[in-house]
């Protein structure tokens, strides 16, 4: 499949980005494929209401059909199509999203029949997102439907922050993608399920459970622990989550330690081990740290320390790098869990399946 590639400046929506984005909502409309940038991460978009064009997205990223696909919307009117409206009356999604959308908030609710089963994985509800991406928002105008879309990575893949990652994973299998620049958030949105009488996080994002705390009277559950095998005995209610997601090719260890003096030198003797055995070694360290690796073959830096919006912003970049150097083993530093921290640590977690060295 030939793929069209659009640039386009997020800053200056003009009359020839408009063009552009005429011609990329046409291929929605058309049935096609279309990446679009968000400000989480790069999305594989489709039309909403078809059923085959969403049964293509499944095809292009090679992803379970039984994961169901986000919704993104472009104002309320959509949302009033898609969202049972009895559950609407109840005021508790338009609150949320009074507050946060358009965001990186993505929320479970139940669906019309309006959305197609293949979109919803065969549940009665849907997620439903709004984001402020300035391309994102203006293809679904032009479009005039929602688009459902998952990231636009290669199923297993890390997400795709940048047009670089998604031209890797996406070129030839897609009609089209919009090179938008750099993602601002860097990971995923949050996905709250509101459709029982607790509200819970089943993926933290950007918009953390201190601020849904803040709309919703009453508790808020984080069922995204599951995920780091806290509870294994509990199903996660999140399909997406029983799959291994966010996996760099390597093997990585995150290492942990309250004492920050002790977590390092743990990291150097476990690059040390691994050199031994003739293995090449990457690090995922903080600016702060990454001299003290020099043994290792690769260091990729989050960023500052104590910065969890640098960290997030950067770490599926590293990721992919040290897919892309070969690195067979990685080692990661534990990073703090403050604000969007905790869907950092939360991809960690995952890209380690397991591998969790705590050390004091
Ligand atoms: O930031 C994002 O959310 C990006 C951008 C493109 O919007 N999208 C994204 O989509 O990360 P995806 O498909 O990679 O992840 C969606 C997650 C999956 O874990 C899926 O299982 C869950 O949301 N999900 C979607 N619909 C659901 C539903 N009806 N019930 C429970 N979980 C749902
Ligand atoms: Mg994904």
């Amino acid at each position: 499949m030939e793929t069209k590639v659009f640039k386009i400046n997020p800053d200056n929506i003009d009359g020839t980005a408009i063009v552009q984005l005429r011609e990329c909502a046409d291929i929605i409309k058309r049935g096609g494929l279309v990446c679009m940038p968000t400000e989480t991460v790069y999305g594989l978009g489709a039309n909403a209401y078809d059923p085959v064009a969403v049964s293509n997205i499944f095809k292009a990223k090679g992803r379970p059909s039984d994961n169901p696909l986000i919704v993104h919307i472009c104002n309320y009117d959509m949302l009033e199509l898609i969202v049972k409206d009895s559950f609407l009356q109840e005021g508790k999604m338009t609150a949320l999203g009074d507050r946060f959308w358009p965001g990186p908030l993505t929320m479970i609710a139940p669906k019309t029949s309006i959305i197609p089963a293949v979109v919803s994985g065969g549940l009665d509800t849907v997620g439903v997102r709004y984001p402020c991406h300035p391309i994102a928002s203006a293809l679904i105008k032009l479009a005039g439907v929602p688009i459902a879309a998952p990231s636009a990575n290669l199923s297993g893949k890390p997400s795709p922050t940048c047009f670089e990652h998604v031209k890797d994973d996406m070129m030839g299998r897609v009609d089209a993608i919009i090179d938008g620049g750099d993602c601002r958030v860097g990971v995923e949105s949050t996905v709250l399920d509101i459709t029982g009488s607790v509200p819970n996080i089943l993926r933290p994002g950007a918009v953390t459970l201190a601020d849904v705390k803040s709309v919703i009277e009453g508790s808020v559950e984080a069922d995204w622990h599951l995920a780091h095998g806290i509870d294994a005995s509990k199903v996660p209610k999140s399909p997406g989550l029983k799959y291994k997601h966010y996996a760099p090719d390597a093997p990585l260890y995150i290492f942990t330690a309250t004492d920050c003096q002790i977590m390092v030198q743990g990291i150097c003797e476990k690059i040390i081990e691994e050199k031994n055995k003739k293995l090449s070694v990457g690090v995922l360290a903080t600016d702060e740290n990454r001299d003290y690796y020099k043994d290792a073959d690769m260091v990729q830096s989050v960023g500052s320390g104590t910065n969890s919006m640098e960290h997030a912003a950067a770490l599926f970049t590293c990721l992919r790098r040290f897919d892309e150097a070969g690195v067979d083993v990685i080692i990661a530093e534990m990073l703090p869990q403050t604000g969007v921290g905790d869907a950092v640590m939360n991809r960690l977690y995952r890209a380690a399946a397991g591998r969790v060295i705590k050390l004091d």
